[in-house]
């Protein structure tokens, strides 16, 4: 039998509206077991550069075997990518060609049964992306009041019926395995009637809220426009509503001259447009790719553009480099200051 692995999904489509170029340094912020770092690499050769990073220990471990023969060009880091701005300074690598994300979960991390993320195989309550994360989905199920698990499971898994999931699991509990879980929920809305099993959208609302998956993509989307050089590109691929909702706002604002809100007669706002939107209508896979590997049905790229560096622009991003997790990590702020600088007066050649 083949070993287990993760195919990447649009990964033609992620190459071309990365623009991936010989010689191009791209941050893959979302290492996973490294497919789109292969192609990546493979385009940008030779002098290409990638800078690779995962929560995760595993995939780290993973990634590096798989991209060996290009360990000269590599460098692969375990950390979250919410400390982005951070990890680039501390490694010198900025400004960038492009960054991706491809969000959410590996095959390997959902198949793999110790770490409880699917609601198919018994394993511990754990769903965390780092070993290092204090709290798992156990914690938050057996310590979150009704009212606090009703809310997470609504807002986090879109589940109309989150009130009588949570009424049950605070019955039911302690709850320490996905499937003693999965049992509880079939209890709280009965077992499978259509496409979805009942358990899906609970256990995805765990998963973000386990690794602050919304927080940590809406922190780190303006850190990864402020390393991009002139035209660089930032890809997203998402999959769900909640993440592309993120990234479609933030994208489609930072592409606009004005964001006053409408009926205001004339513009207040200053807000000056940094990006380009690459593709209008978000790309999704072909009828044959989601033949192909099922898990990419949901998959949604948008990808934009970095416009030259306006100095309102550049005002707002140092005030923002300044964040608690840039503080947090010790960066002194002249050292970042000098590096940024240099990372906005920076027009990558194409
Ligand atoms: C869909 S997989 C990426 C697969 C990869 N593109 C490939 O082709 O193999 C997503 C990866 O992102 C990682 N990840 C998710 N959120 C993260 C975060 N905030 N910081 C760092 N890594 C994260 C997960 O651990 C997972 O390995």
């Amino acid at each position: 039998m083949s070993a287990p692995t993760h195919i990447p999904v649009l990964l033609q489509e992620t190459i071309e509206t990365l623009a991936v170029q010989p010689g191009g340094r791209y941050i893959d912020c979302t290492l996973g077991a490294g497919g789109h770092a292969a192609a990546i690499l493979d385009q940008s050769s030779p002098g290409g550069q990638l800078l690779g990073i995962d929560a995760d220990p595993e995939a780290i471990k993973i990634a590096k075997t798989r991209l060996e023969a290009y360990s000269s060009s590599i460098l692969l880091v375990n950390e979250n990518f919410v400390d982005l701005e951070a990890i680039c300074i501390k490694y010198d690598f900025l400004p960038v060609h492009g960054i991706l994300f491809d969000l959410g979960l590996s095959s390997l991390q959902l198949n793999n049964h110790g770490r409880g993320f699917s609601f198919q195989h018994d394993a511990p309550l754990d769903m965390r992306f780092s070993p290092s994360q204090e709290v798992t989905a156990a914690d938050i199920i057996n310590t979150s009041s009704e009212a606090e698990l009703a809310q997470l499971i609504k807002t986090y898994g879109e589940e109309a019926r989150s009130h009588q999931i949570a009424h049950r699991i605070v019955q039911e509990r302690p709850i320490k395995t996905t499937l003693h879980l999965v049992q509880t929920i079939e209890q709280a809305v009965g077992s499978r009637r259509g496409r979805l099993h009942p358990a899906t959208k609970t256990f995805q609302a765990l998963r973000i809220a386990v690794n602050h998956e919304l927080e940590h993509l809406e922190a780190v989307l303006k850190q990864a426009i402020n390393l991009l050089g002139y035209k660089g590109r930032l890809v997203v691929i998402s999959y769900h509503s909640l993440e592309d909702r993120i990234v479609k706002r933030l994208m489609q604002q930072e592409s606009k001259d004005c964001i006053c809100p409408p009926g205001v007669p004339i513009c207040v706002c200053g807000h000056r447009a940094c990006l380009r939107l690459i593709n209008k209508i978000v790309i999704t896979p072909s009828p044959r790719e989601v033949k192909l590997n099922p898990r990419s049905r949901s998959a949604k790229l948008r990808a934009a553009e970095r416009l030259i560096i306006q100095d309102e622009y550049y005002r707002n991003a140092e005030e923002h480099s300044f964040s608690a997790h840039s503080s947090a990590k010790g960066w002194r702020r002249p050292a970042l200051l000098k590096k940024l600088r240099v990372a906005f007066s920076t027009t990558l050649t194409r």
